[in-house]
């Protein structure tokens, strides 16, 4: 694809953010958040429900509006070069129901044209993705009679098409099968190779562990930690653990085994 104005420095951070917060009347979604990603890192967000990754995600991407703070998006800032943004950045939301109306190709097509993909460009990648996720035949169908994990493999060709710099995946890999995971797994690296950043928000610690270069956990809106998962350990004082037990004593969930028998009482 043609990308217009503005070229992009291969020094600047793929993303940076400052103080950035976001309030919904009274819960706070972001708190102060401050971050930076270079280039080519595969980041795993992760935190309980409701610690703000989704929130995090729409933000950088100009869906939502943060209250204060300042968000840098390779070389575009958000809000004001948001239509640019979105031209580089390959996201797949959490949930999705729009355009159940159309079948999958049409709506990949559609994407495609937003993208301003060239006609045959858009067509070989589509149908590689379509045949590499075991969605060939099935692309004529409409997306309201796709299966849940069906319907986010679309979400994820139509968000890698058009070969984005910056991916923001919020929880991708929760319906797909085995096959079709490591399949977007594998890219994900590949494509760090070529300098393709990922955000990754997940609740699969392994995906997280196996994947990414550095895991980020948020709770209650604030970034609790971000570093290497050798980092964890010596942040959360357990040379010896896995992410599982990591993340539980960072968010102060350790007292699981105490809540399982209040409730089997
Ligand atoms: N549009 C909204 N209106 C009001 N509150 C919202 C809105 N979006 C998010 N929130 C609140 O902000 C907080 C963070 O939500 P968010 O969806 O970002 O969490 P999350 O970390 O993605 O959780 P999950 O793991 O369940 O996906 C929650 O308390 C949620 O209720
Ligand atoms: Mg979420």
């Amino acid at each position: 694809m043609q990308y217009t104005t503005k070229t992009i420095s291969s020094q600047a951070p793929a993303l940076q953010l400052k103080s950035v917060s976001k309030k919904f009347n009274d819960i706070t979604a972001i708190d102060n958040l401050t971050l930076e990603i270079k280039k080519g890192e595969i980041i795993g967000l992760l935190g309980p429900n409701g610690a703000g990754k989704s929130t995090l995600i729409k933000t950088i991407l100009g869906l939502v509006k943060p209250d204060s703070g300042s968000i840098k998006v390779l070389e575009f800032s958000v809000p004001q070069d948001t239509v640019l943004v979105k031209q580089h950045v390959g996201y797949v939301p959490e949930h999705s129901s729009a355009y159940e109306f159309l079948t999958g190709i049409e709506f990949l097509d559609f994407a495609g044209d937003i993208f301003q993909m060239e006609q045959e460009e858009k067509k070989k990648r589509i149908n590689e993705f379509l045949k590499a996720l075991n969605l060939e035949g099935r692309e004529g169908d409409m997306i309201s009679s796709y299966s849940g994990g069906m319907k986010k493999k679309i979400l994820i060709i139509s968000a890698l098409m058009h070969k984005p710099e910056l991916l923001l995946l919020d929880e991708p890999l929760n319906t797909l099968d085995p096959k079709s995971a490591r399949i977007i797994k594998n890219l994900i690296q590949q494509l760090s190779q070529q300098n393709v950043t990922t955000i990754i928000a997940t609740h699969i610690l392994e995906i997280a562990e196996a994947v990414c270069s550095r895991i980020a956990i948020m709770y209650e809106g604030k970034l609790l930690a971000l570093g290497t998962m050798d980092e964890l350990r010596q942040q959360a004082k357990m040379p010896n653990s896995g992410l599982e037990d990591i993340f539980l004593k960072l968010t102060g969930t350790e007292d699981v085994q105490l809540l399982v028998e209040e409730l089997t009482k």
